[in-house]
């Protein structure tokens, strides 16, 4: 019988945590793993309250122009997640430029997955992939720079500039297979 993602589920509650939560080399608090956790294991769901766009950049109006700091999870169009209002642990789990986890929607619900076997003792991190503007100032790598040190390091947490677009299938391929993201807190416009 196939073994589907359902089946593998089941393994990742079944005991204490795999994960606990302590000081990251790349930033603030992080995610650990306390144990192996095997590829392709559902680790975490990402949860919080579930708002608009409007209201997530209405949260964030008010934060400094040069602070990336975010809690935000876009799902889809309409809906984010905030989970600085009854989020669990999953959201101190950091950016990675080369991520040993990703964010699978599953029915309209984010869970952290892993993507390859993950040692114990080595921090979880998923690709944020945070949307970029047509309206970005040239800064704004910077403010959302990355520090998670690997050897594929982009520089920032901003997902890769979109590249020229081409017909074909690939393309449609790519973007039916693009991995949920989080979402950039919003970023006002500098005067010229
Ligand atoms: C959801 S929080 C992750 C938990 C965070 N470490 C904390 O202690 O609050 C996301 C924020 O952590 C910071 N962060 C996460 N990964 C990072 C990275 N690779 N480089 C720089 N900052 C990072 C950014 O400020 C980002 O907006
Ligand atoms: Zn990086």
């Amino acid at each position: 019988m196939t073994k589907t993602k359902t089946q593998t589920k089941s393994k990742a509650t079944k005991t204490t945590p795999a994960y606990r939560l302590r000081r990251s080399r790349v930033h603030g608090s992080g995610l650990f793993a306390t144990r192996v956790i095997p590829n392709g294991v559902q680790v975490i769901e990402y949860v919080g309250e579930r708002i608009s766009h409007a209201e997530a950049d209405r949260r964030h109006a008010d934060k400094a122009d040069d602070d990336g700091h975010t809690f935000l999870f876009t799902i889809d169009a309409k809906i984010v997640i905030d989970a600085g209002v009854g989020g669990n642990i999953s959201r101190f789990i950091n950016h990675s430029c080369d991520p040993n986890c990703e964010v699978v929607l599953d029915d309209g619900r984010p869970f952290v997955e892993s993507i390859r076997a993950i040692a114990p003792g080595e921090e979880l991190a998923y690709d944020y992939n945070l949307t970029r503007s047509d309206d970005d100032s040239p800064e704004v790598a910077k403010v959302f720079a990355c520090r998670c040190g690997t050897a594929k390091c982009r520089g920032t947490m901003l997902a890769p500039p979109k590249k020229p677009k081409r017909k074909g299938s690939a393309r449609k391929k790519a973007a039916a297979k693009a991995p949920a993201t989080k979402k950039a807190p919003a970023r006002r416009k500098r005067a010229a």
